[in-house]
């Protein structure tokens, strides 16, 4: 049995293996490998800058004036404890999703607290039930402060480790940066009405195709995180021998396929993947996690195998242990009925201190969200505490909806349109005309959010709540 920190010691020291490398390790980096190491008390959200490309990115937001947002560090059921404190001169929350806090710790304004205004600071206290890979982001003016960098990883270990030699944590996302490396107007109605608003620079933690150095041979888990305002990816990880070990934080129920270039894998804003691989044999030789659609491919991150082979086998890992979910008994299952769509149109939505885009063109059950602060708002479904129900989401539109559940888990049970496996998760991608049955047992009491993660879509109306009591 390894102590328990030393997977994500070596992880640490992967990460910051750039420079070891003879590669420039960007301060940054430098600082996001340190910052990981220990759990922050606070997080001080603020402004930031850096080098995304070639000259420096101003106007970014973080919680280091120079940095990304560190990996959070936690373990399976030991209690975690942070100050979020806003220095901005809008206000903010702070949102961890996918994990199954109590219902006035999900950061979710006008529903569970009030915004965060500048000068204040909120104490989020919650043990995580549930080990896996997690993230979080702020609730209110995300428009702005997600665009603008405010996204980070969390991990929660496994009270036994399963036998990695090493771990990279990649926080994928886009900015949207101009010619001069600022940003450009981060989204428009036109854009909201449709997909969504795309960045023009792809990043993983802040940097393009950045590498990490790991054993020949070992045995590494990649976490991955899909945190991009919009971005739907699709993922190989070229040069490497590896499966899918959990999804969505959740060690997998049924396997998902290893992907290739005719079939990657969908890692949709909110999503994540955890993936266990073996490096290759020969020093020098590198495994690529690569963006691919038929009209782009694009390294995201590269690890590179350095010094003599450990010749580990995937077979040598443990597996992971589940996390302990109530599943759900189909047969006394309630189904309830949810149409996204369009909106019937001309509501001002009323965000109070949260941002709005100003307009409203989606809709839950034709109802779009009159806007967080909002007075009187009805939840979507009315749960009662302890029972299973199934929710039948029907996808009305022509565009894809990655739709994110607070403060429960669910499983996706059937589709229309595809097979889907039936594994844990907090946001499922729902595509075009699709009907995907989702099951869960309503075990989590409160007012949980209920939107699509494309942010530009929540903004204008795609969102509601789900109320178990
Ligand atoms: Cu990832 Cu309501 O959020
Ligand atoms: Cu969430
Ligand atoms: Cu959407």
């Amino acid at each position: 049995m390894k102590a328990p920190f030393q997977m994500d010691r070596r992880g640490f020291l992967a990460l910051a293996g750039a420079g070891a490398a003879g590669l420039a390790l960007p301060s940054g980096l430098a600082a996001f490998a340190r910052a990981s190491e220990a759990p922050p008390s606070e997080l001080r959200i603020q402004a930031a800058s850096y080098r995304l490309r070639d000259a420096v990115t101003e106007n970014m937001v973080s919680v280091f004036p120079d940095a990304p947002p560190p990996v959070l560090r936690m373990r399976e059921g030991v209690p975690f404890s942070i100050d979020v404190t806003n220095t901005l001169e809008e206000a903010s929350t702070m949102h961890w999703h996918g994990i199954r806090v109590p219902n006035k710790m999900d950061g979710v304004p006008y529903l569970t607290q009030w915004p965060i205004q500048q000068g204040e600071t909120w104490r989020y206290s919650y043990t995580p039930k549930d080990a896996g890979t997690y993230w979080y982001h702020p609730h209110c003016q995300t428009m702005e402060q997600m665009a603008r960098g405010l996204t980070g990883i969390i991990v929660v270990a496994e009270t036994d480790d399963p036998g990695f030699d090493g771990e990279t944590v990649l926080n994928l996302r886009d900015f949207r940066i101009g010619k001069d490396d600022q940003f450009m107007k981060l989204f428009s109605a036109r854009m909201a009405a449709r997909g969504g608003t795309l960045g023009t620079v792809m990043t993983a933690n802040w940097e393009q195709n950045p590498i990490y150095e790991h054993p020949a041979g070992s045995l590494v888990r990649l976490r991955i995180a899909a945190t991009d305002t919009t971005r739907i990816y699709t993922l190989t990880m070229d040069g490497a021998d590896g499966r899918i070990v959990a999804a969505d934080g959740h060690p997998l129920r049924e396997e998902l396929p290893w992907p290739t270039a005719e079939a990657p894998i969908t890692v949709a804003p909110g999503q994540r993947l955890d993936v266990a691989l073996r490096m290759p044999e020969t020093e020098g030789q590198d495994v690529v996690v690569t963006y691919r659609t038929p009209m782009r491919v694009q390294a995201l991150a590269t690890l590179r195998a350095t010094g003599s082979n450990m010749g580990r086998t995937l077979e040598e890992l443990r597996p992971l242990p589940p996390n302990r979910l109530a599943d759900f008994d189909q047969a006394s299952s309630e189904i309830i009925e949810l149409v996204f769509g369009w909106s019937p149109g001309g509501l001002k939505p009323n965000y109070g201190f949260c941002g709005s885009l100003g307009y409203t063109f989606w809709s839950i059950d034709r109802k779009p969200w009159p806007g967080d602060a909002a007075k009187g708002t009805e939840p979507v479904a009315d749960l009662k505490l302890g029972r299973s129900y199934i929710l039948r989401l029907h996808n009305e539109s022509p565009n894809t909806h990655p739709i994110h559940l607070h403060g429960l888990v669910f499983r996706p049970l059937r589709s229309n349109k595809r097979t889907l496996p039936s594994n844990w998760t907090d946001t499922v991608v729902l595509n075009r005309s699709e009907t995907i049955d989702i099951g869960l047992v309503a075990d989590n009491p409160g007012d949980w959010a209920f939107h699509c993660h494309v942010i530009e879509h929540q903004k204008t109306g795609l969102a509601g709540f789900v109320r178990v009591s």
